[in-house]
């Protein structure tokens, strides 16, 4: 009696994590999800690559004022860079990248900043990133483009508020 006692809690202490950790991780992607709004990086629309640069926004490239300490990014890639390579903000702003690709699939990662998607030809990306602290952030393709694709990157600025 007592022996049967002692497998059934055994097997107790196995089936109860085995339940709570589902459970906890579902709770935790639901609550992120819907709670916190974090959302994986989705298509925001879809662009000609022939004719990028007459299309909007891609045909003002560049950092765009949206409002109070908000900005856009409107972003190429192409072998083997970024147009612009180089962005400028103010500390403390919240900017949206909203890029794409002119030749082949290319990926834009800012490592310290919440900025990683790719850049797929024919499909605009966008994601938004908040710059809490001044300096420079590295901007990354992270997906292989050839025999060039280490040398393709750029920097964010964040400067002190003036
Ligand atoms: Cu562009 Cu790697």
């Amino acid at each position: 009696m007592k022996r049967n006692t002692t497998v059934y809690l055994y097997e107790l202490a196995w089936i109860l994590p085995s339940i709570a950790i589902p459970v906890g991780m579902l709770s935790a992607l639901l609550v992120t999800a819907f709670g916190a709004g974090i959302h994986v990086p989705s298509v925001a629309g879809r662009v000609n690559p022939a004719t990028l640069t007459e299309t909007s926004p891609f045909d003002q490239l560049g950092v765009v004022q949206t409002g109070p300490l908000r900005y856009e990014v409107r972003m190429i890639g192409q072998i083997w860079s970024f147009t612009p390579n180089e962005v400028r903000v103010p500390v403390g702003s919240t900017v949206t990248f909203v890029a794409t690709s002119r030749d082949v699939i290319h990926g834009l990662f800012i490592p310290g900043a919440n900025v990683n998607v790719m850049l797929i030809p024919g499909q605009i990306s966008r994601v938004t990133a908040r710059f809490n602290r001044e300096g420079e952030f590295f901007i990354a393709c992270h997906e292989y483009c050839g025999i060039a694709h280490h040398t393709m990157g750029g920097k964010v600025i964040v400067e002190p508020r003036s």
